[in-house]
């Protein structure tokens, strides 16, 4: 499979790429049908058009009453076709939100993107540049952020492109359906070497992912890391329950719901959890004071996507009994 994709990258131009993920298949489908449903329309007003255009051009001899039952086939031509595209509204829309909800066992990886170049980390701590190696038939899920302007994280053999804003985070998810190497392009201009920003999903079966996972350089994984930047910037001097400081505990709080002061309410995902830390009086927690000082400028995307990692692994903890 992996000769067949680098034959395919050597020959060049073809008009589809390898239908490689769980979601491709449904994303060809739809586009299938939108091609033939406006080709039909398009071919059917054409000969319409060419059709009347003849026969009741001027000086023709032809019947140029209105046919009385003409209000009929008028109500018919606008529901018919309203009704088709509300169907194919509603295909694409349930496909479209089964792609924006991840599976909660699927693979996590951060990205970081910059330019010009795509960081990608494992929970294990394993890092790559330009690459993403996941195994087969396993949901993944990205979840990504830019250090400098909007990047987008295309890869066109999973039919999945998402923009990588620089502030947020995003994130994508796919199960690759097809072992090989898949090209990975950045699909928003970001300056100069846009182009050239380019990598690879390599897919490999799930114990050569496993063997790849764990052979790289020893390194703590990002909740490790994370938990030792928490140390180290002081957030366990308030967040933590032996603190003399009044601070929300951070154990299990990954998912939950959090009431804030002025009565609105946040799921603690990872948004939330990276505007806490770099813009704290945002979003302040009911019944706490606002004195959380502001940590932009001290943590670096990476150093974020550690200390929410960290975050989100106290939920097991939390949750025994
Ligand atoms: Cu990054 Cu274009």
């Amino acid at each position: 499979m992996a000769a067949d994709t680098d034959a395919t990258l050597r020959s060049g131009w073809r008009l589809m790429d390898a239908a490689a993920s769980t979601q491709a298949g449904r994303t060809d489908a739809i586009f299938l049908a939108m091609l033939l449903l406006c080709g039909t329309v398009a071919v059917v007003l054409l000969v319409l058009v060419v059709f009347f255009s003849l026969r009741y051009r001027r000086g023709r001899a032809v019947d140029r009453t209105e046919p009385r039952r003409i209000r009929g086939i008028e109500v018919a031509w606008t529901v018919t076709p309203l009704l088709i595209f509300f169907a194919v509204f509603g295909w694409a829309a349930h496909d479209y939100v089964t792609m924006a909800d991840p599976p909660a066992d699927a693979l996590p990886v951060s990205v970081v993107a910059k330019q010009w170049m795509w960081k990608l980390q494992h929970r294990n701590g394993r890092r790559e540049i330009n690459e993403l190696h996941v195994p087969l038939g396993e949901p993944v899920v990205v979840t990504m952020t830019s250090q400098d302007v909007i990047h987008s994280f295309f890869v066109p053999a999973f039919r999945l492109k998402q923009d990588a804003v620089p502030g947020r985070y995003t994130r994508l998810w796919f199960t690759a359906t097809q072992l090989g190497e898949f090209p990975l392009f950045c699909a928003e201009y970001c300056g100069s070497e846009h182009s050239a920003m380019i990598g690879r999903v390599v897919v490999m079966s799930p114990s050569d992912y496993g063997r790849w996972l764990a052979s790289g350089p020893a390194a703590p994984s990002m909740a490790q890391y994370g938990f030792a930047l928490f140390r180290q910037l002081g957030c366990s001097g308030c967040h933590d329950t032996r603190s003399t400081v009044h601070a929300p505990l951070l154990d299990g709080l990954y998912g939950r719901t959090v009431h804030l002061q002025d009565g609105r309410t946040r799921i603690a995902d990872a948004n939330y959890l990276r505007d806490s830390i770099l813009l704290p009086t945002k979003d302040v927690v009911a019944g706490f004071a606002p004195v959380m000082p502001s940590f932009a400028g001290q943590v670096t995307e990476e150093d974020l996507q550690a200390l929410v990692a960290y975050i989100q692994s106290t939920r097991a903890r939390d949750s025994a009994p």
